[in-house]
């Protein structure tokens, strides 16, 4: 396998311990309903593939510069679909749930459907005989899980993709500054600032985990590259709000911190003001 030099890391989900994201679970419930959503840097899509199930988007767009990565998570969208309990069966075992137990998770998602699904249709299952078929977005909705999601492999700091061309109301950068930072310097990361906001619509959101400073000791050693423009950098991490205000978005509200170590993340979110 390659040299992960952009935080292009496969297997990157198999260690969590949980199914949906806590970076995720950190965010107002109303974060994406009926939204247009685009993930910068989805890696396998488990986060996007989690916003356009669990939290009710109207459109969810991950991009990623890895073809390898974006092919997983297609793959990841069909497994998530085969995991979805049907309508009916469902209403049954949410009416059983309640009188069991109150406080059992209820968020909906956007069939109406809640998180307690996701155990429906055993991994064995998918083992032995592949993902279950997608109904066709004429039965199911344009705008329902899995035809709300899609994937475009694409270096978004670079490349268009045609879903900028009506802009988005939330865009999500989850761990993925340090990779551009390293890559493009100061100049690419605010590039990639300035780039966030002429996507988003005016009130759009911009929801950003950047990466401790401490964590670009080890990311820098991948090769001769990320090392040189490391000793460029003169930005931090805790530059990063000024820069942002300096651009046209809000101060930023700490959603708040979530992880450990290496693996300690916080989230921030800012509005998009002016341009
Ligand atoms: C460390 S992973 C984070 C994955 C995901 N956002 C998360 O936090 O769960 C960083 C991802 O960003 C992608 N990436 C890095 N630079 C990118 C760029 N310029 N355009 C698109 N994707 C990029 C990498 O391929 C990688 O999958």
């Amino acid at each position: 396998m390659s040299v992960p030099t952009h935080g292009n890391y496969h297997g990157y989900y198999l260690k969590r311990l949980s199914v949906t994201d806590p970076r995720l679970a950190l965010l107002p419930e109303n974060t994406f309903t009926g939204k247009r959503v685009l993930d910068i840097g989805c890696n396998e899509g488990w986060v996007t593939c989690e916003i356009a199930q669990a939290w009710g988007a109207y459109k969810v767009v991950g991009v990623d510069i890895d073809d390898t990565l974006i092919r997983a998570a297609w793959k990841r969208r069909q497994l998530v679909w085969s995991l979805q309990e049907p309508l009916s069966s469902h209403t049954n075992a949410l009416e059983n749930s309640k009188e069991v137990d109150d406080s059992s998770p209820t968020r909906s998602n956007s069939t109406g459907m809640t998180q307690l699904q996701l155990d429906y249709f055993p991994a064995s299952l998918q083992h032995s005989f592949g993902p279950l078929p997608i109904p066709p977005s004429s039965i199911r909705g344009k705008h329902a899980f899995p035809h709300n999601v899609s994937f475009r492999t694409a270096d978004w700091t670079k490349e268009e993709i045609v879903e900028n061309v009506d802009g988005y109301d939330v865009v999500v950068a989850f761990s993925i500054t340090k990779w551009i930072h390293l890559n493009g310097g100061d100049d690419g990361l605010r590039a990639f600032f300035c780039r966030v906001h002429s996507v988003l619509k005016l009130g759009g959101l911009f929801i950003l985990e950047p990466q401790e400073w401490d964590t670009y000791k080890k990311a820098k050693r991948l090769n001769e590259t990320l090392r040189s423009t490391a000793q460029t950098l003169k930005l931090r991490p805790n530059d990063f709000e000024s820069i942002l205000k300096g651009i046209g978005f809000s101060p930023a509200q700490h959603a708040g911190i979530t992880g450990e170590g290496g693996f300690r993340r916080t989230v921030d979110l800012y509005v998009k003001e002016a341009s």
